[in-house]
Order: C-alpha cells, then sequence, then structure tokens
C-alpha cells in the first residue's frame, strides 16, 4: 500500500528511487514535500450518515443541551466532509432550523481532502444513503456542466470551520468546552499507548457530560478513568477530568436560575 501510493510522489517529483525521495524529504524539515507525503499516506474513506446510529443519539443530546446559548462539536478527523456535514444536518433537523446554536469545528490531517470538504460539492452517487427528504432540504443539485453533482447548501458550510490538524501533533491550538467529540476510524490507525494519550488530552476539552463518538471497530475501553461507555461506542467523559471553567459556567447558570425562580 506505502509502495503504490508513493510511487506516484516519487514519480512526479522526477526522481528515480525512493531512497532518492525519502533523502530530499528529510534533508529540510520545512520541505512542502512533506504534506503531499502525508496527503498521499492518508486513508480517508467516509459517508454520509456512516454508523447512522450515532445521529439519532447526537439529535437526542443537541435537544437536551438547548439551553445553552452555543453548542461546541469537533470533528476530529473529518476527511473530505461527509461526516461533518452529516452534523450539521442532524443539527438543524434537531432544532427545525437553518440557523441553529451550533457550532462545529471539522479537522484532519490531510489538506487534500479539507479543501474538498470546504467545497462542498460531491458525486450524485456519494449521496446513496442520504433519505430523499433530507437531500431536498440540504443540498442542491448541479445542471449543465455540473450535471452529476450536488452540493451541500451554504447555510450547512456557514455552521462548518475546516482547519487542518494534526491528532499525534503537540499543539492543537482549540478552545476548550466541547459538548460532542467525533472521532471515528481514526484511531485504528494508532497504537494503544498513543490513542490513549489523545483520549487524555479530549478529556479536558469536553464540558461536563459531553459524549465521544468513536468508530465501530474502535474501543476507548483503555481510558475508562477517562470516558464511561453510555452505549454503542459512545462515550461519556468522567466529570471530574472535564472541562473546568464550563463546569464553573454550569454551576453559575443553575445559580442565575436559583436566583431568579427565588
Ligand atoms: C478512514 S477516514 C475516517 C473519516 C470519518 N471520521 C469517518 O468515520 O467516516 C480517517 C481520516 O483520518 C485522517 N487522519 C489520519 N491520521 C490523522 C492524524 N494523525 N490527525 C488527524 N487526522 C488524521 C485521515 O486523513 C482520514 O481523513
Amino acid at each position: 500500500m506505502v509502495y503504490s501510493r508513493l510511487a506516484r510522489r516519487v514519480r512526479d517529483c522526477k526522481m528515480q528511487r525512493f531512497s532518492e525521495y525519502l533523502d530530499s524529504l528529510e534533508s529540510r524539515a520545512g520541505n512542502p514535500e512533506w504534506e503531499h507525503f502525508i496527503n498521499a499516506l492518508t486513508t480517508n474513506l467516509t459517508s454520509f450518515y456512516r454508523e447512522a446510529h450515532h445521529f439519532e443519539i447526537l439529535k437526542k443530546q443537541l435537544q437536551d443541551l438547548s439551553h445553552k446559548p452555543r453548542i461546541e462539536i469537533w470533528c476530529s478527523a473529518a476527511s473530505t466532509g461527509e461526516e461533518p456535514y452529516t452534523l450539521a444536518v442532524t443539527a438543524m433537523e434537531a432544532f427545525g432550523t437553518l440557523h441553529p446554536p451550533v457550532r462545529i469545528i471539522a479537522t484532519d490531517i490531510d489538506t487534500k481532502v479539507l479543501a474538498h470538504a470546504k467545497a462542498g460539492v460531491y458525486r450524485l452517487d456519494q449521496v446513496d444513503k442520504v433519505p430523499r427528504d433530507i437531500l431536498r432540504r440540504y443540498f442542491l443539485k448541479g445542471n449543465g456542466e455540473n450535471d452529476g453533482l450536488i452540493r451541500v447548501r451554504p447555510e450547512l458550510q456557514s455552521i462548518v470551520t475546516f482547519k487542518q490538524l494534526n491528532l499525534l501533533g503537540e499543539n492543537w491550538n482549540l478552545r476548550p468546552g466541547f459538548d460532542v467529540i467525533f472521532c471515528r476510524n481514526v484511531m485504528i490507525y494508532f497504537e494503544k499507548d498513543v490513542q490513549f494519550q489523545i483520549l487524555k488530552r479530549f478529556a479536558p476539552l469536553m464540558s461536563p457530560g459531553g459524549l465521544l463518538y468513536a468508530g465501530h471497530s474502535e474501543n476507548f475501553g483503555m481510558a475508562k478513568d477517562y470516558f464511561l461507555l453510555k452505549g454503542k461506542t459512545v462515550y461519556e467523559v468522567l466529570p471530574e477530568h472535564a472541562h473546568r471553567l464550563a463546569s464553573v459556567s454550569v454551576d453559575a447558570f443553575q445559580r442565575r436560575l436559583i436566583t431568579r425562580s427565588t
């Protein structure tokens, strides 16, 4: 797999041998070829409504959080955008409006898939699994030279921000307070101890009660001191590890309610 994916890069760089390619990569830390190297090696398989049961749970979670002025979601391996746009549709369905109080930050290491995701344009066969009424409400069908293509409505794009982020990197540069983290079908590429380190970093970024959604073949049981299994591949952050300021503001919110009602 690595051979076939990198062989193309070696050819595009007009080189003859892998060793020559790797030497040139390693000779300079800031070599722009690193980006192509990473993009060539990632596996980006995804689809709209993948593991559909998660979106039922999410809809209910969002409705339960409707007292919050703003709900924060992090989609941490967004690939070509099908997953974050399904999250956006779910938010709009949960609140019955194209302008729900929800913000989604969608990240991936691969800059090429992020550009695709940002554009929000797909082939018709890629929306096969999307229910007809959802397609009608949230997608715009192309015609003329865009025949066979479909794009997401601008309202979906307006609540999603795309940004490059390496889950293995040291500084994620994210503001804490996420109510939801989707981290699906990416941890499988990492060793168990690396997965654990990432999960330990997720916990303090989450609001108390926040839910972490994992992929179908992923099991975060090794982080049971941080996350409690709530349902099929859905985990709740344990309150003692969640973001502290968020819990202060929940207390403040409750105090305000008590003051108002007395
Ligand atoms: C198989 S796709 C899963 C996409 C989506 N989450 C889903 O379940 O349909 C895995 C994604 O993880 C991204 N990825 C791989 N390593 C990563 C890393 N170290 N940091 C962030 N994203 C990474 C890949 O670029 C790819 O888009």
